[in-house]
């Protein structure tokens, strides 16, 4: 049954696909999960922000639950010496086999670039880090931060610009989230140990507390029901257009915007660390 279930769920899929297309509210699309009143959701549900302090981080999460989803945030990182901090904003499931797709924003000192770090976790196993600096300052505005997940791939986006693809490549042995359902969570913490120049520069708490914002949540996605086996939605049946995302992949454009991505701005990449993997990049690398 267990092994069924995927199968059973996927011949569902086909016949009667709904999707809910959710232009958020943060009261009705998340809960604080932690931090006390360091969370807050402003501007009657418009945005929300997460502080931390010395004492503690904050954080949230949806209160559906996904599986698949094209889903946009929009972040404004913590400003000034950030150094220390991390912003984590990931799709999860729960338990030792659990799926995960992480953004993770590392602070820096005072005009000091942050680190964008991406991970991809399938059947508990993570170690697919890839690092990116940005091409803008993502304490100054609002920036779009953006998880395509659907059967196929799922595609990291900036702003609409593609950085990352991981694709589904089970036919390759490599395990692909798609069974398990995820939330979205994120959390503002304290990371001084790692997070900026791998620990050297200390988070300087005559800075704090330290603010990231959030608003115009965006989510054409496919809720969870506890019943586990289908897929429906709170909301009326979409349109079929508007449940391309289901089946979009990147196309030529997507494809050149994710080299010039990985060209430039890409400062880590799991598959061409030969110390780590000195028997060879992971299958997912070079398939
Ligand atoms: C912080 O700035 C330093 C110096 O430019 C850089 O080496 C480092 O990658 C930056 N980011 C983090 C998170 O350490």
């Amino acid at each position: 049954m267990k092994i069924k279930g995927p199968i059973v769920f996927l011949s569902h899929l086909v016949a009667t696909y709904f999707v809910v297309a959710s232009a958020g509210n943060f009261y009705q699309d998340f809960e604080i999960t932690w931090g006390d009143s360091r969370a807050k959701i402003l501007e009657n549900g418009q945005s929300l922000s997460l502080t931390l302090d010395k004492a503690s981080g904050s954080g949230f999460r949806s209160k559906n639950e996904y599986l698949f989803g094209k889903i946009d945030m929009q972040l404004k990182l913590v400003a000034g010496n950030s150094a220390g901090t991390v912003t984590a904003y990931y799709l999860s499931s729960l338990g030792s086999t659990h799926d995960e797709i992480d953004f993770e924003f590392l602070g820096n000192l005072s005009g000091d670039p942050y680190i964008l770090h991406t991970n991809v976790f399938t059947q508990g196993k993570g170690n697919r880090e890839q690092q990116f600096y940005l091409w803008f300052d993502p304490t100054k505005d609002f920036h779009t931060y953006s998880l395509l997940w659907n059967p196929q791939s799922i595609i990291f986006s900036v702003d609409g610009t593609p950085i990352r693809e991981f694709k589904n490549l089970e036919s390759k042995g490599v395990d692909y989230p798609k069974n398990q359902a995820m939330r979205i969570y994120s959390s503002l913490w304290d990371a001084e140990n790692w997070a900026t120049r791998g620990g050297l520069v200390k988070t300087d708490w005559a800075q704090a507390p330290f603010t990231a914002t959030y608003r115009n949540f965006n989510a054409q996605a496919c809720v969870w029901t506890s019943s586990g086996t289908s897929c429906s939605s709170n909301k009326s049946p979409s349109s079929s257009s508007s449940q391309s995302w289901l089946r979009e992949s990147l196309d030529s454009n997507g494809i050149a915007k994710i080299h010039w991505a990985q060209k430039n701005y890409m400062i880590y990449n799991y598959c061409t660390d030969t110390k780590r993997f000195p028997q060879g990049p992971p299958v997912e690398c070079i398939a």
